[in-house]
């Protein structure tokens, strides 16, 4: 199996990186951002307090906090001040700066307190953090006890060549910038074996790690 090579240090947090990588997630990664809120709401969660872990730009929080008939109270995190500023950008562009609240943290201290948030939420920003088990102990006691987690990310599947042939395909569709980042993305990203011990040896609890996005390229933690 191709090892994991984890990240040198967080590649997008210069102001150039972080534009490039702001345009490249509109046009490429909204179909992710869209299934992510379809999930959501699929759960029956219309409200509530949510957390975005590593929100980057911001567009999955602004995608969820668009979603109609719904009232969510959003507060999303990253360690990048640059990324912050770029979301904070986002939101009042969209209009929905009121909705959502952006602060600089790191996942593996969180400064909200226990039993915060009715849904934790992250989407591929698992494959960055150095402390993955720490973080997913803050998930699990910021989350309500009633509260949901949904953690997403790529998975790291290059070691098939099947899904490395599809990945390459849909990549020929990319600017060559985001393919580079992507494919870096992928071999720091876990299998869902890697993801099942994480969750195991942290607090985390009745955690389901499966794939199911288009052609199961994804790695999906999410609470029962
Ligand atoms: C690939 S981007 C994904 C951004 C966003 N979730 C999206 O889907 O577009 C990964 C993000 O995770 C952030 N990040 C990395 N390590 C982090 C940590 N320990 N805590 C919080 N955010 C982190 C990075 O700064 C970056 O913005």
């Amino acid at each position: 199996m191709g090892k994991r090579i984890p990240l040198p240090e967080e590649p997008i947090a210069g102001i150039d990186d972080v534009v490039q990588y702001d345009r490249d997630a509109k046009h490429y990664i909204f179909p992710e951002y869209k299934y992510f809120v379809r999930k959501v709401l699929r759960k029956g969660i219309k409200g509530g307090r949510v957390l975005d872990l590593g929100t980057g730009p911001g567009l999955l929080a602004i995608e969820l906090a668009k979603a109609r008939g719904c009232h969510f109270d959003i507060t999303a995190v990253d360690i990048s001040e640059n990324m912050v500023r770029m979301a904070v950008k986002n939101a009042r562009q969209a209009g929905v700066e009121d909705k959502i609240k952006f602060l600089v943290a790191t996942a593996a201290a969180l400064p909200f307190p226990d039993n915060s948030f009715d849904l934790v939420m992250s989407y591929a920003s698992l494959h960055h953090w150095f402390e993955p088990v720490t973080a997913f102990n803050e998930v699990e006691r910021v989350a309500k006890d009633t509260g949901k987690v949904i953690i997403r990310d790529n998975k790291r599947m290059y070691q098939n060549p099947f899904y490395k042939s599809i990945i390459w395909i849909i990549s020929q569709f990319t600017s060559r910038r985001h393919r580079q980042n992507w494919s870096k993305a992928i071999s720091a990203s876990y299998t869902i074996p890697e993801a099942k011990e994480i969750v195991k040896k942290s607090h985390l609890r009745e955690c389901r790690v499966n794939s199911d996005f288009v052609f199961v390229i994804d790695l999906c933690i999410e609470s029962q």
